[in-house]
């Protein structure tokens, strides 16, 4: 297991675990995310299509209220990141709020993919976590090159595995470093709120 030591992110292959909510903030976020889980849908996605959007991937959603909205859209988390990158960032959203994912079932994951080009800056934020194996986010920044073949051909090099706590935010660029989740074990119940912010100069 590594832990990113970068308190600021220089290049689009560098990542950093921070918090960017307040314990009240994230309390609020929390008991959002909890009351929705029973309105959450399955997700999947079961046949490896280099040419989707969507990776392969199997998972519960659930649309985010106003606690995630305010969180992804708002001046504070927009002031956080522009801190940490010296960039101004939008969030980029498909509707008007959020969706929170649920990790719940045996082996619920996420595949390796690199995100689309609608998130130059993606922002996966740890909302409840089963201690336990699995449900863990795997890196490969040192592959940004590599095509999504040749890492599956050869996992283990450069994976960085990180285990976020609840209220840690994983910050990164989801179009230029191949990601991933690990399949989570039974009982084992891992909640995410993932969000794609575009630099400004983009969306200009
Ligand atoms: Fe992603």
């Amino acid at each position: 297991m590594t832990t990113a030591t970068l308190t600021r992110i220089h290049t689009p292959t560098d990542y950093l675990v921070t918090r960017l909510l307040t314990d009240a903030e994230f309390a609020q976020l929390r008991a959002e995310a909890l009351a929705q889980m029973p309105l959450a849908g399955t997700s999947i996605v079961d046949t490896l299509n280099p040419d989707a959007d969507s990776p392969v991937h199997c998972l519960d959603t659930a649309r985010g209220g106003p606690a995630l909205t305010a969180f992804f859209g708002g001046t504070t988390t927009l002031a956080a990141l522009e801190r940490l990158t010296g960039r101004r960032w939008q969030w980029k959203h498909r509707s008007e709020y959020g969706l929170y994912n649920y990790y719940r079932e045996p082996f619920h994951f996420c595949g390796l993919h690199r995100d689309t080009d609608s998130s130059e800056l993606t922002v996966v934020t740890c909302i409840h976590h089963d201690p336990g194996p699995g449900g863990e986010f795997v890196l490969f920044p040192d592959r940004a090159g590599d095509t999504l073949a040749a890492i599956r051909a050869n996992p283990d090099r450069g994976a960085v595995t990180l285990r976020l706590a609840p209220g840690e935010s994983l910050i990164f660029s989801g179009r230029t470093v191949p990601h991933a989740v690990t399949p989570v074990a039974p009982g084992c119940v891992r909640i995410t709120a993932p969000a794609c912010y575009l630099a400004c100069e983009e969306t200009s």
